[in-house]
């Protein structure tokens, strides 16, 4: 089967690294990828977002599945686009159609759906009007969570202790902080408790549950300083234990699939429930509607089963004939980010790298110059991905590795896994 997959990040190279091992994918093309999906597959330059340029190579390349990474191209209709095309029809497309991508795209849009669907969450009310958003931040208790409606590159959700600071923060949201994302803004109730992140595979009936993984999404150690796209992650989750497995099951998982199907919404893909553990009982926090990253990095790795076996399945509706075997081992990953990231970063440094075995070096910001050196090219620079039998094992041997990475103003987070390692 040639597969054609979008993205660059770490999580891109994690499907590229993964695809290629299976003797069913003949060919692999990454659009545009890096420096490490290269060394899977053939990268092209084009770009997620361009349908077009993405719709010719497809027919040229007899592209026979396209896999998407980021939810952009979801949210902005891939999958309807390719099925409303009478040349790309036959080519299946690994993820939501629009309607299902709605999860992730609009805020507003998953809050109803999941109270229609009776589905734990914050309690919520949507604004769109400044002076009526103040009286609603009075009605509800510090620290006050405010959620543009839209895709904001990650930075659209802003949490404050005072409520001064969050009617302020709602001004500047609803004139437009994030353009169109937040001329709608979901004001909800704080959640205190552990977050975690499950997935499952969905062919629209029946869905397969997928490794579950935890992400440090604060730039500094001990969970400080600004939200990033992710630090780290670890799989499995220790306190996931059987009861709270069966409680997401049956009250989020089973529900969101019911929902989809009875509104006739498509869907086949991955759906990334973002969680909060709040003493035992589980709550959505977000909904995703593609694998998460940096947890596909240690979620991948875990699954043994061919993935493009599992993509066919997904596509054909046979996923409740598959089971998904995963390796008893845990995975830890460590981000290693240019300096200033989250904020203004520098590109185009060299990376000197003495790869360590046993650790899966995935790449996200790097490519390679004319010379065939390795620069950095983004702000999430590059994953260190390790297995052990316990979480301080497997963080150890990645940190190690982050240790022999060497390029200006490298940083990583040490405390990855740190707050599991007790509960293991
Ligand atoms: P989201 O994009 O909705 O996942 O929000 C980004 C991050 O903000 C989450 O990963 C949480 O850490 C935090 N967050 C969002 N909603 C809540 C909430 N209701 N209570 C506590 N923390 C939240
Ligand atoms: N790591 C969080 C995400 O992929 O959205």
């Amino acid at each position: 089967m040639r597969i054609l997959l979008l993205g660059s990040g770490g999580r891109e190279h994690a499907f590229a690294w993964k695809l290629a091992q299976d003797p069913e994918c003949s060919a692999l093309f990454i659009a545009p990828g890096n420096a490490g999906t290269a060394t899977c597959g053939t990268n092209v330059p084009i770009s997620p977002a361009d349908f077009e340029a993405i719709r010719g190579f497809v027919l040229e390349h007899g592209i026979e599945m396209v896999v998407v990474g980021p939810e952009e191209p979801l949210v902005r209709g891939i999958v309807d686009y390719f099925q409303a095309d009478s040349a790309l029809e036959r080519v299946p497309v690994v993820g939501p159609s629009a309607a299902g991508a709605r999860l992730e795209g609009s805020k507003a849009f998953a809050k109803r759906f999941m109270e229609r669907w009776g589905i734990p969450t914050a309690s919520y009310r949507e604004v769109t009007d400044w002076q009526e958003g103040k009286e609603v931040l009075r009605a509800f208790s510090p620290p006050y969570v405010l959620k543009a409606d839209g895709l904001a590159a990650g930075k659209g959700v802003i949490i404050l202790d005072e409520l001064e600071a969050a009617v302020e923060a709602l001004r500047n949201m609803l004139a437009g902080q994030f353009g169109e994302a937040s001329k709608r803004v979901v004001i909800e109730q704080f959640l205190s408790g552990i977050e975690f992140s499950v997935f499952v595979l969905t062919d629209g009936s029946s869905y397969k549950l997928l490794p579950e993984a935890k992400d440090y999404k604060r730039v500094g150690e001990g969970d400080t300083g600004p939200n990033t796209g992710g630090m780290g992650a670890v799989s499995p989750v220790p306190f996931f234990d059987e009861a709270l497995r069966q409680k997401v099951e049956q009250r989020i998982i089973e529900p969101t699939l019911r929902g989809l199907q009875v509104e006739g919404i498509p869907y086949k893909g991955f759906i990334f429930f973002g969680l909060m553990n709040v003493d035992g009982e589980p709550y959505v926090v977000e909904y995703n509607c593609r694998m998460g990253d940096p947890e596909a990095e240690v979620v991948l790795p875990r699954i043994r089963n061919s993935l493009t076996a599992l993509f066919r399945a997904l596509i054909e509706g046979r996923l409740n004939e598959v089971c998904i075997d995963v390796s008893p081992q845990v995975a830890a990953t460590v981000v290693l980010t240019a300096k200033g990231y989250p904020g203004e970063y520098r590109k185009g440094d060299i990376i000197e790298l003495r790869p360590r075995a046993g650790c899966l070096y995935l790449h996200a910001g790097t490519r390679r110059d004319v010379e065939g050196r390795l620069l950095t090219n983004g702000g999430r620079v590059i994953a260190i991905t390790s297995f052990a039998d316990d979480i301080a094992s497997a963080v150890a041997y990645s940190l190690g590795a982050a240790e022999d990475i060497h390029f200006e103003g490298k940083y990583f987070r040490r405390d990855i896994g740190q707050d599991l390692i007790h509960l293991h």
